[in-house]
Parts: C-alpha cells; sequence; structure tokens
C-alpha cells in the first residue's frame, strides 16, 4: 500500500450503531462540510466521513485534475484514487470502524471519484451512492465488483454530465456484478429532493 496521504476532513462519529459509515465526497469548489447535512439527511445518526479533495482548480477543491470539463487527467484520477482509498483504509484504523459497512456517497466530481474507486479499489467500499456521475475511465481491468450495491441518480437536464455516460458507468458497473440501479429525474445538475428520497429509499433496503 502506498503510505498515505492526510486528507483535511470531518469525521462525525454518529449515534447509531446498525447504520453505515458514510463516506462524503463533494463536487468541484465544495469542501469536508458540504455534505454533512445531505449525510444527516441520507440517514440520522449515520457516521460521516467527510474528506475535502486536495486537487485545486481555480482556487476550487477537487478530487482529481481535469483538462477541461468532462476530459479527465486520467494518471492524476488513477493516482488520487488510490490516495482516497488509502485514507478511507487508515480512517477505519484510526475511528476504528474496522467492522462496519461503508458507503460512499458522492456528488459530481465526488461521484466520480467514487466511481474511479468502484472501478480500481473497490475493496474499501461496501456500496455506493452516486449523483451525477459520469464514466470517468475505462480501466483496463475491473476489479472484482460482484454484488457490491450501487444507486446511480441522473439528472436528464444535466449539463455538465451527459446521460450516456452515466448509462457507460451503470453497464460496465453492472457487466462486472454489481448490483445497480439507475434512476433518473428531469433535474439539471444540482440535487432535488428526488435524489434525496430515493437514496434513502435505497440505503434503508441495502444497509437497514
Ligand atoms: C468532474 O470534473 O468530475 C465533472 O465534470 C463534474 C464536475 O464539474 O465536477
Amino acid at each position: 500500500m502506498a503510505s498515505t496521504p492526510d486528507f483535511i476532513h470531518r469525521f462525525v462519529p454518529g449515534n447509531d450503531a446498525a447504520a453505515p459509515v458514510l463516506l462524503l465526497l463533494h463536487g468541484t469548489g465544495g469542501n469536508e462540510n458540504d455534505l454533512i447535512p445531505l449525510g444527516t439527511a441520507l440517514r440520522e445518526g449515520a457516521p460521516l466521513l467527510s474528506p475535502r479533495g486536495r486537487t485545486l482548480e481555480n482556487g476550487m477543491p477537487r478530487f482529481f485534475r481535469r483538462l477541461a470539463e468532462g476530459v479527465f487527467d486520467e494518471e492524476d484520477l488513477i493516482k488520487r484514487t488510490h490516495e482516497l482509498a488509502d485514507f478511507v483504509a487508515s480512517a477505519r484504523l484510526h475511528y476504528q470502524f474496522q467492522r462496519r459497512k461503508l458507503v460512499a456517497a458522492g456528488y459530481s466530481n465526488g461521484a466520480n471519484i467514487a466511481a474511479s474507486m468502484l472501478l480500481l479499489r473497490p475493496e474499501v467500499l461496501d456500496g455506493a451512492i452516486l449523483f451525477r456521475a459520469m464514466l470517468p475511465l475505462v480501466p483496463k481491468q475491473v476489479a472484482d465488483v460482484a454484488g457490491m450495491p450501487v444507486f446511480l441518480s441522473g439528472g436528464r437536464a444535466d449539463p455538465i454530465i451527459p446521460p450516456e455516460s452515466t448509462d457507460k458507468l451503470a453497464q460496465l458497473l453492472q457487466a462486472a456484478g454489481a448490483s445497480v440501479e439507475l434512476v433518473w429525474s428531469s433535474a439539471g445538475h444540482r440535487l432535488t429532493t428526488f435524489d434525496i428520497e430515493g437514496s434513502k429509499r435505497w440505503l434503508k433496503e441495502r444497509f437497514p
């Protein structure tokens, strides 16, 4: 394992012993505070682990570099995916939740790095909620994601995430054995109550 980099992050211990830990991954320009309310809305009392992306684009935190909108620096993406996966593994030990399930909940850029972790380092996750995600890369070899529960929520009017890229991600994960639920609304890039209610229901069903 590569040496573990530090991520600025927040950890909220929670008080629901049955709930999975939620790994909250913000969008471009966000930070470790942004998705705390979302995490609480998804499952009240769940422990929340919320890192800040370590790449800056014009001062805006991201989880990996991009060359243009929707065009990713693949080398950086791969490197950052491993860094984040190593951080998750070390946070499990540090905060002593080794035995808990851990579900990523990512939005936009955060959903894309979560998707990349599913493709390259799925062993650090037990499931993922991906809001406005696209196919971040096509790995040479997809890791084993047999049975991995994944919830994808896309917006048909999203000007940033091409729906066909979300479809491709769903297909790739499904072909690799993941248990994928893909839902669409007429929304744009911003999240709506449809996204929250759908993912909350899915989380309760998959991680009761
Ligand atoms: C990305 O760069 O990950 C996507 O284009 C979404 C975003 O704008 O962050």
